[in-house]
């Protein structure tokens, strides 16, 4: 089983950025084949329907979504959404990459939980024909610590990011057995 992780900040060190750094972790520490796309090392230009892309960073995230089995996408709440970086990077994407495949959404919020952009990556994430997984992680306020090793300092939010993870993988396997068996 192949997941892709995108981190949907363009911030140095962001939080959601962290937390998707830890969860692939956790999944290559199972045997499980995870590859964190981090949109702040390695940004997209605006998506235009005018042109087709000829654009490095955006030919190798559609290579990486293609190939993954599973997704977890990750945003900061940026006025009670996802952030415009994550969105512009996924108008490249449609069902062709994330078809019939489990998506795992996650946010990191200023206040205690970042509801707003879990519901509207959801909404996302059903208009891409993905299937969303019964769980999903929100990292807020004095939540967002991480300590030298990457692992978040809140145990609550290790498990919540195990549990989630587990969800996702559990998921995974059911839509794409074969393939996932396969691998
Ligand atoms: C433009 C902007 C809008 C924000 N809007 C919200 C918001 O609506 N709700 C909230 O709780 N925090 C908001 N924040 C705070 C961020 O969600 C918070 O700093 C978060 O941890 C950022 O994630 P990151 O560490 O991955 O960059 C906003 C921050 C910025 C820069």
């Amino acid at each position: 089983m192949k997941i892709l992780l995108i981190a949907g900040s363009n911030r140095r060190n962001a939080t959601s950025a962290l937390l998707l750094r830890y969860m692939a972790d956790v999944l290559q520490s199972r045997g499980i084949e995870a590859e964190l796309y981090n949109l702040y090392e390695k940004p997209v230009p605006l998506y235009s329907p005018d042109e087709a892309p000829d654009d490095g960073n955006a030919a190798s995230l559609v290579r990486a979504a293609s190939e993954a089995d599973a997704f977890v996408l990750g945003t900061p709440e940026y006025h009670g959404s996802v952030s415009g970086v994550l969105k512009n990077a996924l108008d490249y994407l449609s069902s062709n990459e994330f078809g019939g495949k489990a998506v795992l959404s996650v946010s990191s919020s200023g206040g205690a939980v970042g509801v707003s952009s879990l519901t509207q990556l959801q909404a996302i994430v059903r208009n891409l024909h993905g299937i969303n997984s019964p769980e999903w992680l929100s990292l807020g306020g004095n939540a967002r610590q991480f300590e030298a090793n990457g692992a978040p300092s809140d145990a609550g939010v290790r498990q919540r990011a195990i549990r989630s993870l587990d969800a996702l993988v559990d998921l995974a396997g059911k839509l794409r057995p074969d393939v996932v068996r396969a691998r």
